[in-house]
């Protein structure tokens, strides 16, 4: 299926003052709604990905499991789950961090990954950076190395893949606002 990014973000919805004034939250929910919009998501990330030299997809919650436990099966990966704090039961890594409308804290289990492995990284968006960077440490102190951080939307305004290049992590989008 040829990807169209017109019809990818025609259902991308924005949603003015959500969660808080002055953010426009981009909604994918339509997205998923559209097996043929969901079929060309998964499809353009796999395809980028395919024969690529990486050891692990990493998945961040809530809205980077959407995408990355079907690439995981697509490409035949090991699956490694960046969760919000306290949502993961065996011994944690943690990394606090700050996104566009607030300040959390993203773990990883301590034992999964190690020196060598090689992770791409999946969510829905970057806006500030800030998810992907917390994401980005957790592997790195591990011992693992960061492959690329794919996700379905960039919004450039935020810098969030600039701050990704100045630490010299690969970014890939399908599109962006
Ligand atoms: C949103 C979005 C990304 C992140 C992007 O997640 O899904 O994960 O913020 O923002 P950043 O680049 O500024 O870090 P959020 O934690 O709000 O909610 P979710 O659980 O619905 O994914
Ligand atoms: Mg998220």
């Amino acid at each position: 299926m040829i990807f169209d990014e017109f019809a990818i973000k025609s259902l991308i919805r924005p949603i003015p003052d959500f969660p808080k004034k002055g953010v426009i939250f981009r909604d994918i929910t339509p997205l998923f709604q559209s097996p043929r919009a969901m079929r060309m998501v998964i499809d353009g990330l796999v395809q980028r990905y395919v024969g690529s030299d990486f050891t692990h997809i990493g998945a961040i919650e809530s809205r980077g499991f959407l995408l990355g436990s079907t690439m995981a099966y697509e490409l035949n990966k090991p699956l490694v789950l960046f969760r919000k704090q306290g949502k993961l039961p065996a011994d944690v890594l943690s990394e606090p961090y700050d996104t566009e409308y607030e300040q959390a804290m993203l773990e990883v289990h301590a034992d999964s990954l190690t020196e060598g492995d090689k992770v791409l990284l999946i969510d829905d968006i970057i806006a500030s950076g800030g998810t992907f960077v917390a994401a980005a440490r957790l592997i790195r102190r591990m011992g693992a190395s960061i492959y690329e951080v794919a996700a379905i939307i960039d919004l450039p305004e935020l810098e969030g893949s600039q701050l990704m290049q100045d630490i010299g992590v690969p970014t890939f989008t399908l599109t962006a606002f």
